[in-house]
């Protein structure tokens, strides 16, 4: 079985990463900086696949990569992601910012599924790591940015459901909730094992009829 974590030399994506090669998948360590890459990579016994995220050829080239080397992929999980815009204001805002923000929390997970999903065949499962501040139900105004493209990646998560139902292949969204990891900062409740634990059940436990839904500590919550 092979998965892709994508932000993987670090975080959750890292521990995601870890503990899929230890229940026996070959991991993919996706990071876009060939050095923290190849580092992580190295730390962990797998292989580093350059991936930016962000660049439309970098995930095309990725992608050829994973083809002609293994010819497929089980699980994808869309990690990598960047809080921008902590303390900013919704009217005063910055539109570098949001787009920043917009090219790797919607358009990469979007774009990386798009090319990876041929890859994939009945049974594969496909993870966006989304967060609670992309809530409809609970939205509030902390990090508008990065609140309204994880609520965009979450209306991505229900479309992709529907368009892979038909392929067997189960696409989720899951909030990791608040962990200790440079986004998360020192003082989050959670440890980066709890950040990865409801991706980790997605990735192999849940069953796989479950799509379309969005998870923290591996329970339903509303969009
Ligand atoms: N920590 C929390 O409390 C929390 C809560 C809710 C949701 N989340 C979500 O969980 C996911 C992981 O967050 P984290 O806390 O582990 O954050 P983190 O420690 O800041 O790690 C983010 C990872 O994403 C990578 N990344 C950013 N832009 C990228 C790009 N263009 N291409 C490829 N990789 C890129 C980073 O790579 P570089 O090292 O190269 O920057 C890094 O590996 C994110 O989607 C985040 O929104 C986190």
């Amino acid at each position: 079985m092979i998965a892709l974590v994508t932000g993987a030399n670090r975080g959750i994506g890292f521990e995601i990463a870890r503990q899929l090669k230890t229940r026996g998948f070959t991991v993919l360590l996706g990071a876009r900086d060939a050095e923290e890459g190849q580092a992580a990579a190295d730390r962990l016994g797998m292989t580093w696949l350059p991936l930016d995220v962000a660049e439309r050829e970098s995930v095309k080239e990725a992608a050829a990569w994973v083809r002609a080397e293994h010819g497929r992929v089980d699980v994808l999980v869309n990690n990598a992601g960047v809080l921008l815009d902590e303390g900013a204001e919704v009217l005063d805002f910055d539109e570098a910012t949001l787009l920043a923000t917009l090219q790797v929390n919607l358009l990469g997970a979007w774009r990386v599924s798009a090319a990876f999903a041929p890859l994939m065949g009945k049974g594969g499962r496909i993870l966006n790591v989304s967060s609670g501040a992309g809530q409809l139900s609970g939205m509030g105004l902390w990090a508008p940015a990065y609140a309204v493209s994880k609520a965009a990646l979450n209306a991505h998560t229900i479309q992709l459901a529907q368009a892979l139902k038909g392929r067997g292949i189960a696409v989720n969204a899951l909030c990791p909730g608040w962990v200790r990891t440079r986004m998360g900062g020192p003082n989050a409740p959670g440890s980066i094992e709890d950040g990865a634990d409801t991706a980790l059940w997605l990735a192999t436990e849940a069953p796989p009829s479950l799509t379309g839904g969005f998870y923290r500590n591996r329970k339903e919550i509303p969009w």
